[in-house]
C-alpha cells in the first residue's frame, strides 16, 4: 500500500500515514517519503511503534548516525544507546531528573531556537524525534523554516548575508542561559567550528537561513554587530507565518531537516510529569563551507 502525505502548510510540514517504520521500508515507500521531505522539511509519522534498534534502523536509511554529546563527558552515565539523545527529562534510573541536575539545565538549551549539531564540522542533515512518553499538557516543539524565512528577506539583507561564516558551539547557546558547567574534554569537544550563515541546499536548490542559538561569532565582523544580526535575522525567521508547533501524541515520530529548519522545546512541568523523547540524527554529506564552495581557514 502506497503511504499518503497530507501537507500541514503548502510548503511546510507534513503528515505522513500509511506506512509502519518500524519494518523494512519497500524502496518505493522510502522514495516517497524523501520526496516529500526535501519538499516540507518537518514531517510527521503517527502512531510508530519503535524500540531503540528499530528506531536507529529507520534513521539509517538516511544516512551515518551521529554519537549522542552526552558521551564526551567522561562522567555521564547514557541511559539510551550512544546513537539516541536522550532529550527527555529522565535520568539513567528512569527517574525524574531534579530542579537543579546537571544535564536538566543543559538540556535547558533547547527551549532556545536553534539545529541540530550546527556545532560539529560535519553538522547533522535531518533529526528523527520519537515519544516515548508525553506531559498531559505542554512540551510541544516548534519549527521554524529557514528556506521561506530567506526568501522572505529584503534583498539587501540577502546581499549583506552572502558568504558570511559563522562560529558555532554549544557552548554558546548554554552561556546564553548562564551555563557554563563544562569539563575539560567538552572544552575540547566544543571548540567553535566555522558555518555559512546561507546555504543552498543539495537536493531542493532552495536557498536557506542557517542559524543557530550555537553561533557566537561572524567572522570578520565586530562581535557586538554579530550578535545583533543573528538576533535580527532570528527574529525575523521565527515569525508566526514561518512556525509549526508540533503537540504531541505518544508514539509520534517527527523528523526535520537540521539543514534548513530551526526548532524549540516548549515549557512543561518537568517536575511533575516524565517525558521520554529519544532522536536518532543523520551526519549531512559535508561541512556547510565546503558544500558553499567555500575554503575557509581554521581559525
Ligand atoms: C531535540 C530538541 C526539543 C523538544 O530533540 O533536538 O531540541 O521539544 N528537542 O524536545
Ligand atoms: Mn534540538
Amino acid at each position: 500500500m502506497a503511504i499518503t502525505v497530507q501537507s500541514i502548510t503548502p510548503s511546510f510540514a507534513a503528515e505522513v500515514a500509511d506506512v509502519d517504520l518500524s519494518r523494512p521500508l519497500a524502496a518505493d515507500n522510502l522514495a516517497a517519503i524523501r520526496a516529500a521531505f526535501t519538499k516540507y522539511a518537518v514531517l510527521v509519522f503517527p502512531d510508530q511503534h519503535f524500540d531503540d534498534d528499530s528506531q536507529l534502523d529507520f534513521a539509517r536509511n538516511f544516512g551515518p548516525l551521529e554519537v549522542t554529546v552526552s558521551k564526551v563527558r567522561k562522567d555521564h552515565k547514557l541511559r539510551l544507546h550512544e546513537n539516541l539523545a536522550d532529550v527527555g527529562n529522565l535520568d539513567a534510573e528512569n527517574r525524574i531528573r531534579a530542579a537543579n541536575d546537571r544535564q536538566r539545565l543543559y538540556n535547558l538549551g533547547n527551549r532556545i531556537w536553534h539545529t541540530d549539531s550546527s556545532f560539529k564540522r560535519l553538522p547533522a542533515y535531518c533529526s528523527m524525534l520519537h515519544a516515548r512518553s508525553i506531559p498531559p499538557i505542554g512540551g510541544q516543539t516548534e519549527f521554524a523554516d529557514m528556506r521561506a524565512a530567506y526568501d522572505a528577506l529584503p534583498e539587501a539583507t540577502q546581499r549583506r548575508v552572502a558568504g558570511l561564516v559563522a562560529e558555532h558551539s554549544i557552548m554558546h547557546s548554554r552561556a546564553k542561559l548562564g551555563f557554563t558547567d563544562f569539563d575539560e574534554s567538552e572544552r575540547e569537544a566544543f571548540k567553535p567550528v566555522p558555518q555559512v550563515l546561507v546555504r543552498r541546499l543539495l537536493d531542493s536548490g532552495r536557498m536557506s537561513l542557517y542559524i543557530a542559538s550555537h553561533i557566537g561569532a561572524i567572522r570578520g565582523m565586530a562581535d557586538a554587530e554579530a550578535r545583533q544580526l543573528v538576533e535580527e535575522l532570528t527574529a525575523h525567521a521565527t515569525q508566526r507565518q514561518f512556525v509549526y508547533g508540533h503537540r504531541w501524541r505518544v508514539n509520534d515520530l517527527v523528523i526535520w531537516d537540521d539543514r534548513c529548519t530551526m526548532h524549540r522545546g516548549m515549557d512543561f512541568d518537568d517536575q511533575r510529569y516524565a517525558r521520554d523523547m529519544r532522536r536518532a540524527t543523520v551526519s549531512d554529506v559535508a561541512p556547510t563551507c565546503e558544500q558553499m564552495g567555500l575554503s575557509v581557514a581554521a581559525e
